[in-house]
Formats: structure tokens, sequence, C-alpha cells
């Protein structure tokens, strides 16, 4: 492409180094359909003749539909996917091909390849995060009476609704589902006319390609437009946050699963058995999506490492862009997929986790609560009061509600029969009615909601 300054072939190594086929061959049709626009602006503005842009685009076509079906030979020696399509089109239409590549560079052409490409991750990934929503906002429906011990530092706590332990990721996914929403704003401007990094002198119209290629606007600043790798580094930021907080799950489900916990079952489907130990059932999957938090994150930290310090515009260290990212947004794509599956499927243990919930004196709160209320006691005092009773059962070695009245009332004298109630956990859970709390009727509502918010986004497409 670049023969004319030179007459030497490139060392093996320096096309080692040098080839990004591999990777930006995935950036086919955002090239193909960038090129497309490009050459109809082109001949819209009579920089080249409305003949040339037909043929350059119907070779355009043609090449798409030859890598869709796997009949296209990419040559590494041709570099990049840019150089590999325009080599083809040459071979195709002839010397009309060498037109296309007026008034634009491929600094400007990777930048829109990779933005168009960025676009879609975000749009499918939203898509998957809805689903997995609407999975959990089911299963959380249905398990909205499921009392569960809730936990913090995993010691017993308070009990809580199964239903209000999945619903908690429905809104951590979607407070990623904004991050991803938007970073799609500020990814959707165009950098095609850019060119090299300075613009063009031809009289381009960067705003009728954008708009042909879906993008609000076209980018204002050239070399900016060239050298921003923001796009691509935003959407692994959000990519990272969404991947902790299904790692954080997917742990849960992992401690859950363990024979020493028991609250839940994994479907066949979501575990492998062990080669040797007939009777094991691992959470694979869950480690798996735990795992690949890390990729996603590794990809995040390699590209501001690659961005670090980079001075404008364009650097050929920005090819490095691309693998550790579609790496990482194929994790994600895949832990978002395997978790939603995981969801669907999970067998809740009811009497496990009621029993669990009941453990550990989870229900103590709830009486101190009952003296401040109907003693009219300092929730502190009753604090301590019912710390000195929850001693009392522990050495006993037996359970809140089962520790005698009378005990209680050593501690306590005017501690009544109607104390007794709110050692249940199911009278626990009711009673936390506050806004966001645990009550099953509150975990209904939100259930509800979302399931009929969700349905509406669908409906809007
Ligand atoms: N393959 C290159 C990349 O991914 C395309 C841009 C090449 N530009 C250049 N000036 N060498 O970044």
């Amino acid at each position: 492409m670049w023969g004319g300054r030179f007459t030497d072939r490139p060392d093996a190594i320096m096309e080692e180094i040098n080839v990004s086929i591999d990777v930006d061959r995935h950036l086919y049709a955002q090239d193909i359909a960038a090129s497309k626009a490009h050459a109809a602006m082109l001949a819209a503005q009579g920089i080249i003749t409305a003949n040339d842009a037909k043929n350059i685009g119907k070779g355009l076509d043609t090449i798409l539909s030859e890598i869709g079906a796997g009949k296209f030979t990419f040559k590494r020696a041709l570099e990049d996917i840019h150089m590999n399509v325009e080599s083809r089109l040459a071979e195709l239409i002839g010397p009309a091909a060498g037109r296309l590549h007026t008034a634009r560079s491929r600094n400007d052409q990777v930048a829109t390849d990779f933005r168009l490409y960025v676009r879609d991750v975000l749009d499918e990934t939203d898509a998957a995060l809805a689903a997995f929503q609407q999975a959990l906002a089911e299963r959380a429906l249905e398990q909205a009476d499921t009392v569960m011990p809730g936990f913090t530092h995993l010691q017993t706590a308070q009990p809580v609704t199964f239903g209000h332990h999945l619903m908690a990721y429905v809104e951590m996914a979607a407070r990623d589902r904004g991050r991803f929403q938007d970073a799609r704003k500020r990814l959707n401007e165009s950098p095609l006319g850019a060119a090299a990094l300075a613009g063009t002198s031809f009289p381009i119209d960067r705003a009728a390609t954008a708009k042909k290629l879906g993008f609000d606007r076209p980018m204002a600043n050239s070399l900016d437009a060239v050298s921003d790798r923001d796009f691509v580094l935003e959407t692994l930021a959000a990519a990272s946050i969404c991947a902790v907080h299904l790692s954080r799950f997917a742990e849960e489900i992992v401690i859950w699963t363990s024979p020493l916990v028991g609250l839940i079952r994994l479907s066949d489907k979501f575990t492998t058995g062990s080669s040797i130990m007939p009777q094991k059932r691992n959470p694979d999957a869950a480690e798996l999506v735990r795992a690949k938090t890390g990729r996603v994150i590794g990809a995040l930290n390699g590209l501001l490492i690659v961005m670090k310090g980079l001075p404008l515009a364009y650097q050929k260290d920005m090819q490095e862009d691309k693998q550790g990212a579609m790496e990482g947004f194929a994790a994600l794509s895949l832990a978002i997929r395997a978790m939603t599956g995981m969801v669907r499927d999970l067998v809740p243990e009811p009497d496990r986790m009621r029993a669990a919930a009941g453990e550990g004196y989870a229900t103590a709160t709830d009486l101190a609560d009952w003296l401040v209320r109907t003693l009219k006691m300092p929730f502190r005092d009753a604090h301590h009061v019912t710390g000195r009773i929850v001693g009392l059962a522990a050495k006993a070695g037996v359970a809140l509600h089962e520790l005698p009245l009378k005990e209680m009332q050593a501690v306590e004298p005017r501690i009544s029969k109607e104390a007794l109630a709110v050692l249940s956990v199911e009278s626990s859970v009711k009673s936390r009615t506050s806004y966001g709390g645990t009550a099953p009727k509150n975990v209904r509502a939100q259930a509800k909601a979302w399931l009929k918010r969700l349905e509406k986004e669908r409906k809007l497409g």
C-alpha cells in the first residue's frame, strides 16, 4: 500500500509484530458499513463519480457476503482489515477501488469501526442484563415469602427473604445498565472524516456519514477523533463493575451450594461432577463467572496502561486496544448468560433456609425492637437487655424462642408472652415494611414493578 516509498519487504518479525488482522477481522461488518457510507458521501459531494461510488458499494457488498460465508482469504501481509478489504475491492472492481481512500485514513477508519463495534456490544450487554433482571424478578416474585438468613460479616444477622436477596441484584444490574447506556451516549459521535489527524482539504460532509452510521454527530476535533479510546475504556470500566457484581453473586452461589451451607441446589444443567468422587456436584459455572471477572478488569487495566502517556494523535500502540477488550466483552457476555441460566434453574431449600434463618439469634433485634415499642425502653437499653437474654440462651444451648419466658423475665420482668411472637423468623421479615425493607409484600411489589417495567421496555424495543 505504501510501496512507493519502500524498496525492501518487511522483516518477518516486523510483519509478526505489526499484523492485526487476526483481531480486527472481527470488525469487518463495521469496516464495510463505514466504507459504504464514506463512498456514498464522496459521490454526493462530487469528490468521486456516482458510477465509481456505485461500483465501490457493490464490491463492498460482495466482500461482506464473502466474509460472512467464510469464503474470504484474509492475508497477513495486508496487515489489517482495512487493507484486506481494499485490496479485495481492487481485485473485484479495478482501479476505482483506489478512490475509496480519498479524504480518510486508517486512523479515522479504525476509530469509526471500533466505535460501531463497541456500540453493538453495549446494546447486546443491555439486552443480556435485561434478561438477567427478568429472571431475577420472576424468581423473586415466586420466592417473596421464602425466609433465609441475611448476613453481615458472613455471620447470621437478620432474617430476610430469598426474593429480597434476588431483587438486590436487579438493582445492581439496573445501575450497570445505566452505566452502559451512559457510555453509549458519549460514544455515539463519528470520527470518520478526521482523516489522519488534521482533517482534509476535500469538501466532505461529516454530518452525512455520521448520520448514515447512526451516530448523533461528528466528533468536533480531528486530533481527538483519531486518538480517543475513552469509549473502550468507559465501556470496560462499566463492564468491570458489572463483572464485580456478578462475581459477588457467583460467590454466594458457591457458598450456598456447599454441603456445609445447603441453602440452594443448582440444576444439573449448571453443575459438573468429579471424575473421581461420584458424590460431587461442583458449581463450576459460578466459579468461572467469579474468575471471568479477572479478564474484564484485566482488559480495563491493560488498555489504561496502553493509553497512559500517549501523545496526540494516533500512535500504533492503540492497535492493542482491541484484543483484550473483545475478550473482556466476551467474558462478560458469557458471565451474564451463565448467571441468568443459574438463576432460572436454581432450586432453593426452604426448610434449610428457614432453619438457618433462625440460627445465630437472628431475631434478637426483633426482641430489642419489641422492648422499645412496647415498654418504651431506649434502644440502647433494649440492646443491652436483649444481649443478656441472648447470652442466657447461648449458655443453655437453645434458640431464642426456646428460652423459657421465666428466664427472660429474670432479665426484664415486663417481658410478656406477646414478646415471644416476634421471635419467629416469619414475623421478623413480615415486620420489615419500611421502604426497601425485606417484608414479603414489599418484595412482591418491587418484583411486580420491575416485571412491568421490563415488559414496557421490551414493547418499546
Ligand atoms: N490496524 C490499525 C489499528 O488497529 C489501523 C490503523 C493503522 N494506522 C496507522 N497509522 N498505521 O490501530
